[in-house]
């Protein structure tokens, strides 16, 4: 009685394991989860009363389904400021980057389209895309993000390309920030072979070494960057606001299939969101929001160098909330995975971010959930597993 699309319905990884971190003994670092401590309660609660006293009929009222007018003309500065000229009619609210990713396959996949994406890549974009029938063709990265000759050799190779999804900045699972000749470069790529590219950057803002890089689509001159980002990692993910911009006759597309989705996002969270704008000074919150993940990853980087066994290979990230980890190649992440559930540490096995499988033996580590006595701990712990796992391994000749 199913659509065929249900059989690729599989409960997320990720999902489950944010269950276990309900646990109170299990080191969690497989989730995506900010720090709690980042979120503006108080805040909140003065501008729920005056948005309640003053506009309380408003809020509660059905809405446009582009989004709130102040919201959006917010949005248009913050895009400014990173080099993207939008104007009002350019920017859709959506329900978290999550539904911008949904309504990217909506409007663009056919079945049997290729979409062209960093490997590995975001799991729920994967998730979002996969039941639309497309072909994923990965493309390799480095410290450097995506390699553009790499892109290239696929393009040549591949039939039907729609887009390129990618994750530029800080990126969900490796950490990695995508180097400003790149994006440079894969724009022009994309001109050349007349591709669209959905520009995923939930974490820019979360930068640890002061050098923020501009977007792909700052560098847009042909209106075929779509950006998605979100307030989720800024300000809290649980009120579900994020934002697509792109040329008009784009977003009139992703609107009109809003519309059979959910009408429009959240108003009374939209108008929280602008007012908190508004009043509060955003940037001096989000530089301590990277107070906060700096440390974590710093905690997390020391832990690792102090108890993984040699063989191991991490990223570093400057920014944002993951760590990507390679182990040796005899070494399997789900095996793993059980054993390390067993001493109450979680973490995402690396294969679910391959669209295509493979890739075993890598895993992502969330450094931004925890606190640093966790992180401590945990890594600890995973280390001396992992020594354990090598060991063995060594003894059966790997
Ligand atoms: C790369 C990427 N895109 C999109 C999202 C979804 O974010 P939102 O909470 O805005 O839906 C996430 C969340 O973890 C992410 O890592």
């Amino acid at each position: 009685m199913f659509a065929k699309r249900t059989e690729f319905l599989k409960a997320s990884e990720v999902r489950e394991l944010l269950k276990l971190s309900d646990v109170n003994d299990i080191i969690s670092f497989g989730g995506g989860l900010p720090a709690e401590e980042s979120f503006p309660v108080e805040e909140m609660r003065e501008i729920c009363s005056e948005i309640l006293e003053e506009n309380g009929v408003k809020s509660m009222q059905y809405a446009i389904s582009e989004g709130h007018v102040g919201l959006r003309k917010i949005i248009v500065k913050l895009m400014a400021e990173k080099g993207i000229h939008a104007n009002i009619d350019d920017i859709l609210i959506t329900s978290g980057s999550q539904q911008g990713l949904d309504l990217t396959a909506k409007v663009f996949l056919d079945e049997g389209d290729t979409i062209l994406c960093e490997s590995p890549t975001y799991l729920s974009a994967i998730n979002a895309f996969k039941p639309f029938y497309p072909k994923f063709t990965e493309v390799d990265m480095d410290e450097d993000g995506l390699i553009p000759a790499d892109l290239i050799r696929k393009l040549e190779n591949s039939s039907n390309v729609k887009f390129l999804y990618t994750v530029p900045d800080y990126q969900n699972p490796t950490g990695r920030r995508m180097s400003l000749e790149r994006r440079k470069s894969i724009v022009e790529i994309a001109n050349r072979y007349n591709i669209i590219i959905i520009e995923d950057n939930p974490y820019s803002e979360l930068c640890f070494d002061g050098r923020k890089l501009p977007p792909l689509k700052s560098f847009d001159t042909q209106g075929r960057v779509v950006y998605l980002s979100t307030f989720s990692k800024t300000v809290c993910p649980g009120y579900r606001i994020g934002w697509a911009c792109g040329t008009q006759d784009i977003i009139n597309k992703y609107v009109l299939f809003k519309q059979g989705t959910d009408i429009h996002t959240n108003f009374f969270a939209q108008m929280q969101i602008a007012g908190y704008y508004e009043k509060y000074d955003i940037k001096e919150h989000i530089r301590s929001n990277v107070e906060i993940y700096k440390s974590r990853r710093d905690a997390m980087v020391a832990a690792i160098e102090k108890s993984f066994p040699e063989e191991v290979e991490y990223t570093r990230p400057e920014g944002g909330m993951f760590l990507w980890v390679t182990l040796p190649e005899c070494l399997n992440t789900k095996e793993l995975l059980l054993k390390s559930l067993k001493r109450g540490v979680a973490f995402v096995q690396g294969s679910a971010f391959f669209p295509n499988g493979g890739h075993e033996n890598t895993l992502r580590l969330n450094f931004s959930g925890l606190n640093e006595e966790k992180i401590a701990k945990g890594i600890n712990i995973l280390g001396n597993l992992l020594k354990e796992e090598l060991y063995a391994e060594r003894l059966a000749g790997c």
